[in-house]
């Protein structure tokens, strides 16, 4: 594609990896729009062209640079980026098809169409019985994500039905509210073998799916239940110790905010990370701490403990 060679002949690899991480950072921050100065006062145009992909599969959006000129927004900027970079920047850009509907049933409905009977991942020939893709209030305030379906889960098509899932149950009930009003998912959908923990590529490749579940239920408070929900939602590797007691600010990874005039704009929320239910049950000793985690989380969302009964 002429227009792309004569823009960006030097643009190798590493730099085109950079700029991507770089433009990803920024949409996560909700920030779509850029224009470049250029290196001289002297105005440099390029005609602007549609988004297209050339030959080696390296995607362009439409450009204008002009110098010291203010910018028309959804004309600014230019982005080059090549198909064999890892994350491909207008899955980042692009806004979901659920994301046109504003009734959240149907957009999950939508995105568990697009998940259909998922082969993107080992999981699917592994022995799992059926995707587990999440349960609850599809306005739900207070989301929790666990890590993965186990036996019970994967008989059942529902998250945290287990033993776990009692324990979860309680949990919720001691914050003074039912399961019905959270809606819960997990990391990856499928069992992983005998509750092995699942890889980070497994992780990877199903949580945009659970990513997009979020940004349909819009909670207030996500709830990180244990270390690989933590560490897949945060982008981030460290211990438990050091991942709970506090709130992070989270929006998820890969979604436009879709700024639709007619609805509330929803920028992201809170989440706290807890230890997993199935860890308390190994550990009953730190249920303590993980009540404290919650009272944190109740406290953000305006809730009181029923008074217990004696
Ligand atoms: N553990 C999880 O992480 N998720 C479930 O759904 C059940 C147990």
């Amino acid at each position: 594609m002429l227009f792309l060679s004569a823009m960006l002949p030097t643009l190798d690899p590493e730099l085109r990896r950079a700029l991507a991480a770089r433009i990803r950072y920024y949409n996560e921050m909700g920030i779509y729009d850029f224009y470049r100065r250029p290196p001289s006062d002297r105005a440099v145009e390029i005609a602007a062209a549609p988004i297209a992909v050339d030959e080696e599969g390296i995607a362009v959006l439409q450009q204008t640079f002009v110098t010291g000129v203010e910018m028309s927004p959804r004309k600014a900027t230019a982005v080059a980026v090549s198909r064999a970079v890892e994350e491909n920047i207008f899955e980042v850009i692009a806004l979901k098809p659920e994301q046109s509907v504003s009734d959240p049933v149907e957009a999950l409905k939508i995105i568990r169409e697009d998940l259909g009977d998922c082969t993107r991942c080992v999981l699917h020939k592994q022995g799992r019985k059926q995707i587990v893709f999440g349960v609850g209030n599809p306005k739900a305030e207070l989301m929790f994500v666990g890590e993965g379906p186990g036996a019970d889960e994967d008989a059942q098509g529902e998250p945290f039905v287990g033993r776990a899932g009692q324990l979860l149950n309680n949990m919720i009930k001691a914050m003074g509210i039912e399961r019905e009003q959270v809606y819960i998912a997990n990391i990856v959908k499928c069992r992983p073998p005998g509750n092995r923990t699942p890889e980070r590529e497994e992780c990877a490749t199903c949580s945009p799916f659970l990513m997009r579940q979020i940004a349909v239920v819009k909670p207030k408070v996500i709830v990180a239940l244990g270390a690989v929900a933590a560490k897949t939602l945060l982008a981030m590797s460290a211990s438990m110790m050091q991942l709970r007691g506090r709130f992070y600010e989270f929006r998820p990874a890969g979604i436009r905010m879709n700024d639709r005039s007619n609805e509330p704009r929803w920028d992201g929320c809170k989440l706290a990370v807890i230890y997993h239910p199935a860890f308390l049950l190994r550990d009953p000793r730190q249920k303590g701490e993980a009540w404290k985690d919650l009272q944190m989380v109740m406290k953000e969302l305006g809730m009181k403990a029923p008074k217990q009964n004696t």
